[in-house]
């Protein structure tokens, strides 16, 4: 493990004004949201829309790096690049998606684990001699009636820190997601409690398991009422509430800690941040590594006309604009488009 290359990857992933796209969904996630906008779900046309977004112009001022799926971290541009190496030399870290997705833990009724452990050290050696500089890892933790239990979340902390600690033995940053689902119809205090719970167990279970802090991300959801509870969002509390259980839960010797959109819409994600973001100063850099919030209207743009480039990559500048200026608290929300846009499928 080179702790300095993972410390200093770790930092240049979280830099101020930049982020993360997230464009690692799975074929399954590709095929509901092509589906929703009418375009055939094929890998020659995942490839076309990828690579529009990944050479979009100048898009390295605000994105620090693209988490991949494995079927894209092979592909390649129109110019026949690598995507990996087009990133690299563009100044932007290539990241891949490990986890094997969600399976049932046995014995607890609508709680799940994710897979993937069997074979991960050889699959990191391999993206790590490919290129990838950093990793990322999806958990998924459930509120309803008398879910999450502590054994949903110990089992998930376990997988998320055992994953962690493989990632850096090849100097890979993992990216460590539990995610807190903004399904259901949970108030915005029980969101706030399962986090702290939540990161509680995950940074007691990486220290056992010997994960260099500082060349690890943290990805996290935002404090929120349940999507399905009838309560509007209101930014400042979400702002308050994210702030407090972060301060108070996790690791500030972590090396960054990076936002999901997780279903808010386009521009709830983006005030969240930015309202996130005024709260500072934090112990670590703050940012987004959105997937929906960054791409929805982008991939409606492409679908109306696939052949005009420009406006789809311009569409994409400017939401990644949108999100930069957000994770330094300076964006000007009155600026924000009047369409607000929200994708609803949650497996990623
Ligand atoms: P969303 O921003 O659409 O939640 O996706 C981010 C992500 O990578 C979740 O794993």
């Amino acid at each position: 493990m080179n702790q300095t290359d993972l410390e200093k990857t770790a930092k240049e992933m979280v830099a101020s004004g930049k982020g993360l796209l997230a464009a690692d969904e799975s074929e399954k996630t590709c095929q509901k949201r092509f589906d929703s906008v009418g375009v055939e779900c094929t890998e020659e046309t995942r490839r076309e829309y990828r690579s529009l977004l990944l050479t979009t112009p100048d898009a390295k001022d605000h994105m620090s790096g693209v988490i991949l799926y494995d079927e894209t971290f092979w592909q390649k541009t129109e110019d026949g690049d690598d995507f990996r190496t087009y990133l690299a030399s563009h100044g932007i870290f290539p990241g891949i998606k490990v986890d094997k997705g969600l399976v049932d833990l046995p014995g607890f009724p609508n709680e799940k684990v994710s897979q993937g452990l069997d074979g991960l050290p050889e699959r990191m050696e391999n993206y790590s001699k490919e290129g990838a500089k950093f990793a990322k890892w999806r958990s998924v933790i459930t509120i309803g009636e008398g879910i999450p239990t502590d054994a949903c979340i110990s089992a998930n902390a376990y997988v998320l820190a055992r994953y962690a600690r493989i990632c850096q033995d090849v100097n890979i940053v993992p990216m460590v997601e539990p995610e807190v689902l903004f399904d259901g119809n949970h108030s915005i205090e029980k969101c706030e409690e399962v986090m702290a719970k939540t990161f509680d167990a995950l940074f007691k279970a990486m220290t056992l398991y010997n994960v260099f802090m500082p060349g690890a991300i943290l990805k996290t959801s935002m404090v929120l009422p349940g999507k399905d509870s009838g309560t509007p969002i209101d930014h400042d509390d979400v702002a308050q509430r994210t702030v407090r259980v972060l301060h108070d839960h996790v690791s500030s010797e972590l090396g960054g800690v990076v936002f999901l959109s997780g279903g808010q819409t386009s521009n709830d994600a983006f005030i969240n941040l930015n309202r996130i973001a005024k709260k500072g100063p934090h112990p670590w850099g703050v940012t987004f590594s959105y997937s929906r919030a960054l791409q929805d209207p982008v991939l409606k743009e492409w679908a109306k006309d696939r052949s005009n480039k420009d406006a789809v990559q311009n569409l994409f500048a400017k939401q990644l604009q949108f999100a930069g200026n957000a994770s330094k608290g300076e964006l000007d929300e009155s600026t924000l488009h009047n369409d607000n846009f929200v994708t609803k499928s949650q497996d990623l």
